[in-house]
């Protein structure tokens, strides 16, 4: 079937009318190449399905969620039984000590979990144990790094006054020189930390986990009494069956998990050490679905997976193979390639391609071959993902890249010039 978005423009047109900006947020495609998707049907494995029937191998699962392939049958078994018991009652099931129990047996600094539904919840409830834990005020972040969408950390300051990040200080990411400069400027009144476990943030080159960062963050905050957070809303299990520093000897005070944990079920977390469990009892914290037993019931089925599967293996075989696969094709065909990051989060610009225009044809391309590659945020690996797969993929980017050397790069539309200003900021966070 030859590729179309007829149906895909008609709900476009539909949604502008009763959706504010016909979409928001993260999964709005309104900064991406005009063919990409903005309305899907369907998706099972690694396999993804526009409203006009198009099919991609998808490597964005979600922003994430998708760990084990979409509709995983184990976990969507333990959905369908938990549904036939129901979900959202008047207290939790008893799914959720167990759900607690297995986390905290899996994540050697966490000694209990509370559950909550988006990243954002567990990062900002973070901030909030913190503070009671240490009744300090100013949240040490990296400069540019996504802890969410609540007024404390939104990237869009559409809305937001300076009082909402009053104590909100800001570092270089990754950099234990300037964490040390923050912490020092500071001294006195630090709640928390936070640190991702490594730079993955849009429009920019990955990084990968650095010890002696981690090491710093540690120290640092022993010295100052601070809270150290580390958020794996985003990289959770992605790394590791276990914390991503554990591999460094790292212990965090709190962890932020989301996305993964009940592979696409709406679910997150907190987990903490065992010296945040008071402060961690001592706030008020809720919400309507926070307890709904069908998302703890599919992430109990997530981890028993994570625990016993090689699943992580084959998330870093395949990444292998299509890091290596990509840049064999970008060699041959005579374009840098910027793959970055661990490779079960790909992260791929083209070199010399300060406004994109290259990774907007390319990937666009890619769609209309269906493979579903994102121009300038962090993928994700799936463990539906087969080597055919790859090869699969292989072919269409091959096919996209022969497209690309066809063209007069210096005809190359720039589809959307707010992304130039998107990616001088990112250079300069990145300088
Ligand atoms: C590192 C990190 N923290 C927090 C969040 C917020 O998570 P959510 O979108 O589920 O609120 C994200 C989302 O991408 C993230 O990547």
């Amino acid at each position: 079937m030859s590729w179309t978005n007829l149906r895909n423009s008609e709900l476009k047109e539909r949604a502008a009318r009763v959706i504010p900006g016909g979409m928001y947020g993260h999964e709005s495609t309104a900064l991406l190449p005009s063919d990409f998707p903005q309305f899907f049907q369907r998706a099972e494995g690694s396999r993804l399905w526009d409203v006009d029937g198009n099919e991609y191998i998808d490597f964005m699962c979600a922003y994430g969620p998708n760990l084990l392939g979409y509709r995983d049958p184990e976990v969507e078994a333990a959905v369908q039984a938990q549904m036939e018991r129901g979900d959202t009652l008047t207290g939790p099931s008893d799914v959720m000590v167990t759900l607690a129990e297995q986390l905290v047996g899996m994540l050697s600094h966490a000694e209990w979990a509370m559950f909550c539904k988006n990243g954002t919840d567990a990062t900002s409830m973070a901030t909030v144990v913190a503070r009671a834990h240490t009744g300090k005020r100013k949240i040490l972040v990296g400069r540019g790094v996504y802890h969410g969408a609540a007024p404390w950390c939104t990237p869009g300051p559409a809305g937001i006054l300076s009082e909402d990040r009053g104590h909100i200080v800001y570092y270089r990411d990754q950099d234990p020189q300037s964490l040390a400069d923050a912490v020092k400027a500071h001294a006195g009144d630090i709640a928390a930390v936070f640190a991702t476990p490594f730079r993955h943030e849009t429009f920019r080159d990955q990084s990968e986990p650095d010890p002696t960062f981690a090491r710093e963050a540690r120290r640092l905050c022993d010295i100052e009494g601070a809270v150290l957070v580390l958020d794996e809303v985003r990289a959770a299990f992605r790394l590791s069956r276990d914390g991503a520093w554990a591999a460094f000897g790292v212990r965090p005070d709190l962890t932020s998990i989301g996305k993964v944990i009940g592979n696409g079920q709406p679910i997150s977390a907190l987990v903490g050490a065992e010296n945040m469990r008071n402060a961690a009892s001592s706030i008020f914290v809720t919400g309507s679905f926070w307890f709904s037993a069908v998302p703890m019931a599919a992430a109990v089925a997530t981890l028993k997976i994570i625990r016993e599967s090689d699943y992580l293996e084959r998330l870093e075989r395949m990444g292998q193979l299509l890091r290596e696969g990509l840049a064999a094709q970008a060699v041959a065909h005579g374009f840098g390639l910027r793959q970055t990051g661990p490779v079960t989060m790909p992260q791929i610009f083209f070199a010399d391609d300060p406004e994109m225009r290259l990774g907007y044809f390319w990937t666009a391309a890619a769609v209309r071959r269906g493979v579903y590659l994102h121009p300038y945020h962090n993928m994700f690996m799936n463990a539906a993902l087969s080597e055919a797969d790859i090869a699969q993929v292989l072919q269409a980017t091959d096919e996209a890249f022969d497209l690309l050397k066809a063209q007069d790069r210096t005809q190359l539309p720039l589809e959307h010039p707010p992304v130039r200003g998107r990616l001088e900021r990112a250079a300069l966070l990145s300088a």
